[in-house]
């Protein structure tokens, strides 16, 4: 299959152009290259430097595409709070204009890189896709909003699309030099894994009264190669002419934040000590995901759920990268 993939050079994006060229399909990516890398491209893809909200590049790019994997955008929860049109000009706006050039070039299916922020507090454990969609900051918003922007592109020129709610990604695809390399980075593994080399014995995790056994908050990670995984068989399913769906990613088992700090010493060798800080607002106390539709839809199943294995892939990458 021909593939467009936004945000080809960031994280997920970047890893997910690997496991689709290597399963042997064609690749081209849009990226500002503002977040992302360079380097990150794999050299057998094809790179297009530029905006989704550009109207000339998105058609360069879409160019002999037969389908659409949409990673491009912002992703900073904390960021969005405080300059929230900067979210929605990106996350929301801009590809529209990604939209608009699709259906001029007749290129009608898509997959999203949503996210869990999109069900905000949910008030069942795990989460279904059929929970209630009630973000509760902006970044959350601006992807619900895009979910409803594919809602109605469906209605109007028969758009299919898989929409991937992604819960904590981390790991890293070590033997091919990609990993996480955020700027700031705001996830707790890499954080954590940064700190330690750095030679900082404490870390600071945000809260440890809430209702769980340790206090602390509880998330489901998934390795980005799983989630790479899930991006080629959603592609493949929409190829094969499947319905519009959407899908959460997770393993569907939880760790706390103590936990995630105490493996991440276990891996490294590192003596740490978990420090309590503040909460965050709108930071719930649990997320876990119900994945079992992904199964069902997709043939998916985690393969590298471990929370030591991601830990261990996330700082073998560490180590050999000076970014
Ligand atoms: N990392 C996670 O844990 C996580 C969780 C849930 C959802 N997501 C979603 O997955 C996607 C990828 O996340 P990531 O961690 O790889 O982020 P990232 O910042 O590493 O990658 C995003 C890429 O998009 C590019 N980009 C941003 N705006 C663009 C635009 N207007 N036009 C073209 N390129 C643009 C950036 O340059 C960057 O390379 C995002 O949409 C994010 O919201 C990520």
């Amino acid at each position: 299959m021909r593939i467009l993939v936004t945000g080809g050079a960031g994280y997920i994006g970047s890893i997910t152009c690997r496991v689709l060229l290597d399963a042997g399909h064609d690749v081209t990516v849009l990226d500002t290259l503002e977040k992302g890398h360079r380097w990150a491209v794999d050299e057998r893809a094809r790179l297009v430097v530029g905006d989704v909200g550009d109207a000339a590049a998105c058609a360069e790019a879409l160019a002999d595409v037969e389908s659409v994997l949409h990673c491009a955008g912002y992703i900073e929860v904390a960021e969005s709070e405080k300059e929230p049109e900067k979210y929605y000009e990106n996350n929301v706006t801009r590809p529209q204009v990604l939209l608009e050039t699709m259906r001029a070039c007749g290129v009608t299916s898509l997959v999203f890189s949503s996210t869990a922020a999109v069900y905000g507090e949910p008030s069942e454990i795990p989460v279904t896709e059929d929970a209630p969609l009630r973000p509760v900051n902006v970044y959350g918003k601006s992807k619900a909003r895009f979910e409803e922007l594919l809602d109605d592109a469906e209605r109007v020129w028969g758009l299919r699309s898989v929409r991937l709610r992604y819960f904590n990604v981390a790991g890293a695809m070590h033997e091919a030099g990609l990993g996480e390399a955020h700027t700031p980075e705001t996830h707790i593994i890499p954080r954590v894994l940064g700190a330690m080399a750095a030679g900082v014995r404490e870390f600071e995790v945000y809260g440890g009264d809430y209702p769980t056994p340790d206090g602390t908050c509880i998330r489901d990670y998934i390795h980005v190669l799983d989630l790479g995984d899930a991006h080629r068989r959603a592609l493949q399913y929409l190829e094969a002419g499947g319905e519009t769906a959407v899908c959460n990613l997770g393993n569907g088992r939880g760790y706390s934040n103590r936990e995630v700090v105490r493996t991440c010493a276990e891996v490294t060798g590192a003596e740490v000590t978990t420090v309590i800080g503040p909460r965050r607002e709108g930071d719930p106390a649990v997320l876990i995901a119900s994945a079992k539709r992904a199964g069902a839809l997709l043939g998916w199943k985690p393969r590298l759920s471990g929370l030591r294995t991601i830990i261990s892939d996330a700082w073998q990458w560490h180590q050999m990268a000076e970014h």
